[in-house]
């Protein structure tokens, strides 16, 4: 492979670690496409299972409306509403072990459930996993192994009675969309955008419903467990260093983050530092995304990929590279404020991916994180619990397409500001 940093893995498969790989196969000009791995759902399909480009930029349009940062604005009081759950979930339970894996991810679900379904999971109230999340869990746990045989994926899901939990999920959400299209929140959701796409050509009719259900699916899964695996893993890097902890509360304090303005939460540089940190070091969607190189094949580093080949550029490795960050095995969210210098090659950072297939919730899962630290980190200091291993969290953690941390507690206790 002359200089390029990357590995042959299949007969017409290639792994690729060059950081230029990103904008290669997203960036400007690519004439990639989307491999048959994104096929494993059919016959439904969502918008980030659309391989044809196309029908792929149309459906792209109303999710862009959907999670503009206007939209974004009218979703402020639902994510206040979590935040507020989960505080409350806190206070009764200070001092005591809590378990990361599952309040962030009730967070995180609870939203999403009630931005598709008009409903949330009831999860942070009722302070227990959804049936239906414990059922895709187990699917998600499948993935991660079967991944790199889509074909043995796509067969296992079509057998009756072999992942039985999965078609329950599906048939759960499928029903979740039918009672959604039965009525109008009082505040718009993202999915009055999705079904007033489909309803602008017609009636909803069975295409346009299994679009909106394949969509459905998707908001449940990429907009959950992505926010979900950062929160705990942002949240374990405050436990851990106690100095940045008491760093970004000061910044926090000291700014106007905790306004009920969405808009303003931008203005905490080191917050987002924090986030961006956690997303080069834990990167949720770790090695997933990958393409397949367009007519002509593609460049990456001067060398050409041919056409047709399957191209996996896994952002966990490419973001370690030492000579694209200074000491990259190292948590130094400085690097992107005060240390620019530790930041040598930027475009090694990819953890939403580029271009038109890149993911569109970004803006909202910022929102949520920004939401949710500022509120914790300004009420709350956050510890790990003694005689347990906090360092299992990512030592154990699964690549399931979406990542899945191992076991984390951590404690919170109040303080005065
Ligand atoms: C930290 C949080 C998140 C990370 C790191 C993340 C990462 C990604 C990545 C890498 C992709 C490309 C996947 C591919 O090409 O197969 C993607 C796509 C996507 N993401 Fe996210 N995501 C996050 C949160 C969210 C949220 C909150 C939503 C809300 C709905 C969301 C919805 C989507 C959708 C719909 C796509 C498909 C976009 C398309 O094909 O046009 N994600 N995300």
């Amino acid at each position: 492979m002359g200089m390029l940093s990357a590995l042959y893995a299949g007969p017409n498969e290639v792994t690729v670690y060059d950081p230029a790989v990103f904008a290669a196969v997203d960036g400007p000009g690519n004439k990639c496409t989307k491999p048959s791995w994104y096929d494993m759902l059919q016959p439904t399909v969502a918008l980030n299972t659309t391989r044809d480009r196309v029908e792929h930029d149309d459906r792209r349009k109303a999710w862009n409306r959907a999670l503009n940062p206007e939209a974004l604005r009218s979703y402020r009081s639902r994510i206040d509403r979590y935040t507020d759950l989960l505080d409350d979930y806190i206070a009764s339970h200070v001092g005591e072990p809590i378990s990361a894996n599952d309040i962030f991810y009730w967070f995180t679900f609870d939203i999403m459930g009630d931005l598709a379904y008009g409903k949330s999971f009831g999860m942070l109230s009722e302070h227990k996993w959804h049936y239906a999340i414990a059922w895709m869990n187990e699917f998600m746990g499948l993935l991660g192994p079967i991944s790199p045989v889509p074909w043995l994926a796509r067969f296992l899901f079509h057998v009756p009675g072999v992942t039985p939990k999965w078609h329950r999920f599906m048939d759960w959400c499928q029903d979740r969309m039918k009672d959604r299209l039965t009525m109008e929140p009082n505040e718009p959701d993202v999915s009055t955008w999705l079904i007033d796409h489909v309803r602008s050509d017609g009636i909803v009719g069975k295409p346009q419903f299994d679009t909106l259900h394949g969509d459905a699916v998707t908001m449940t899964i990429a907009g959950s467990d992505t926010s979900a695996q950062t929160l705990l893993f942002i949240f374990y890097h405050l436990a851990k260093d106690s100095t940045r902890q008491n760093q970004l509360r000061q910044e926090i304090i000291h700014s106007n983050a905790q306004s009920s303005d969405a808009s303003v939460l931008g203005d905490c540089p080191y917050l987002d530092g924090f986030i961006n940190e956690t997303l080069r070091v834990h990167p949720p969607v770790a090695t997933g995304a990958i393409r397949q190189a367009g007519p002509g094949g593609i460049d990456v580093a001067g060398i050409n990929i041919p056409e047709g080949t399957i191209i996996v550029a896994p952002r966990y490795c490419i973001a370690r590279r030492e000579d694209c960050f200074e000491k990259a095995d190292q948590f130094i969210p400085e690097r992107w404020t005060s240390a620019p210098h530790m930041a040598k090659r930027k475009e090694a950072f990819a953890p939403f991916a580029l271009g038109r297939y890149s993911c569109v919730g970004k803006g909202l899962a910022f929102l949520q994180m920004r939401c949710l630290v500022t509120q914790l980190v300004t009420k709350y200091s956050v510890h790990f619990v003694d005689n347990t291993d906090p360092d299992a969290c990512w030592r154990d953690l699964k690549d399931n397409f979406t990542g899945l941390p191992g076991k984390l507690d951590l404690i919170f206790k109040p303080i005065k500001v």
